[in-house]
């Protein structure tokens, strides 16, 4: 059996290289992105390994469908970019890796809280933009401990969030549209989505992205929160609605945001040896606001992180190719 993983970084590359000699498998890897007309490349190969947050579409499922290739492991948790019916209709089983390090997500949730409450933008556009060196008005932050933190979805990424957070000393309230039953008491489900907006200091998004919560933060919603609060997206960009959120943020309708996801991703948000300047209008625009910290879909990275996505995607791969049928199976 031999393997092709797609989108390769440059970390990746020990890894993938090590499971390859440890598993006697041969496991090419690229950097190209996998569509419509790259998958060529795959000829050949029994199953692909991928990362990406642009769309699997119909056709590269029927072409995997012509060229043989039954199996596609994804790297990564969401799969919201996928075409999933297409996948199945062309025979093609699916995996990803649920669990490869929810902390490494939800630390960096935590981090952006902190930047946003301790105005550590204000520090560096005062810095970077007048080279001036001196305490200000501007940077009274606040404690985390007397803040209350909204997590909107409370699996596996939500609850890792909520023990970062408890551990700062912060109030967690929660809400997720299914609900598990739980011991754990160091947080309180509210009855409502209304209720998180309304009562939430930060809040901060751990839910798939699907067509029901498709622009969820829209102009109501931000009306609806507090004016001090902070709004935190390490989900998915189409989740929030950016033009709104942009609004929200210069009208004084919320105080600050922390943005590792932003709607329409483009292929080259991955492309790690891209030279590329940005030209995503809303990205600069973000970038240049104190009170915004934008990231380019980077919560995830972790060497921790990197280390399971390759061992678990291979093995998944290795799995489906012997008949087995992984717990990551998705359906
Ligand atoms: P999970 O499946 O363990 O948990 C998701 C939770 O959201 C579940 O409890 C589910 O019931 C709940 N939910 C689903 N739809 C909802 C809705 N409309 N409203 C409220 N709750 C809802 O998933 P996870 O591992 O915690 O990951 C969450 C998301 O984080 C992923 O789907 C992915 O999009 C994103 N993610 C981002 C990064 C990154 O690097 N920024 C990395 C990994 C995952
Ligand atoms: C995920 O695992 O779902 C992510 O968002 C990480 C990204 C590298 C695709």
């Amino acid at each position: 059996m031999k393997f092709i993983v797609y989108n390769v970084r440059d970390d990746e590359i020990p890894f993938i290289e090590k499971w390859g000699k440890d598993h006697g498998i041969e496991v090419k890897y690229t950097t190209t992105t996998l569509n419509q007309e790259t998958v060529e490349e795959a000829a050949g190969f029994d199953g692909v390994s991928c990362l990406q947050t642009i769309p699997y579409s119909a056709e590269l499922f029927e072409s995997f469908k012509k060229m043989g290739i039954k199996y596609l492991s994804l790297r990564n948790v969401g799969v919201d970019n996928i075409d999933l019916p297409a996948a199945k209709e062309n025979g093609v089983r699916i995996t990803n890796v649920p669990a490869y390090s929810p902390e490494s997500i939800a630390e960096f949730a935590v981090m952006m809280s902190l930047y946003l409450s301790r105005k550590v933008g204000y520090m560096r556009q005062q810095l970077d933009q007048k080279h001036q060196f001196h305490f200000s008005p501007n940077f009274m932050g606040r404690l985390m401990s007397e803040q209350t933190v909204g997590v909107l979805g409370t699996g596996r990424i939500g609850r890792a969030a909520i023990k970062l957070f408890k551990g700062l000393g912060a109030s967690v309230i929660a809400y997720d549209k299914y609900p598990q039953k739980t011991t754990d008491e160091s947080f309180v489900y509210v009855k409502s989505l209304d209720d998180l907006y309304n009562q939430s200091d930060i809040i901060s998004i751990h839910m798939p992205a699907t067509e029901a919560n498709y622009h969820q933060f829209n102009h109501e919603v931000f009306e609806q929160m507090k004016d001090t609060a902070l709004l935190i997206n390490t989900a998915r960009g189409s989740i929030v609605d950016t033009d709104d959120l942009m609004y929200a943020l210069q009208s004084g309708e919320i105080a600050g945001a922390g943005i590792d996801t932003i709607e329409n991703e483009s292929a080259d948000l991955q492309d790690s040896r891209s030279t590329k300047q940005v030209t995503n209008p809303d990205v600069l625009k973000l970038s240049m606001m104190p009170n915004v910290l934008i990231t380019p879909h980077s919560a995830f990275h972790t060497s921790e992180a990197v280390k399971n996505m390759i061992d678990i995607s291979l093995g998944n791969l290795e799995m489906m190719m012997s008949g087995k049928i992984p717990a990551d199976l998705v359906d």
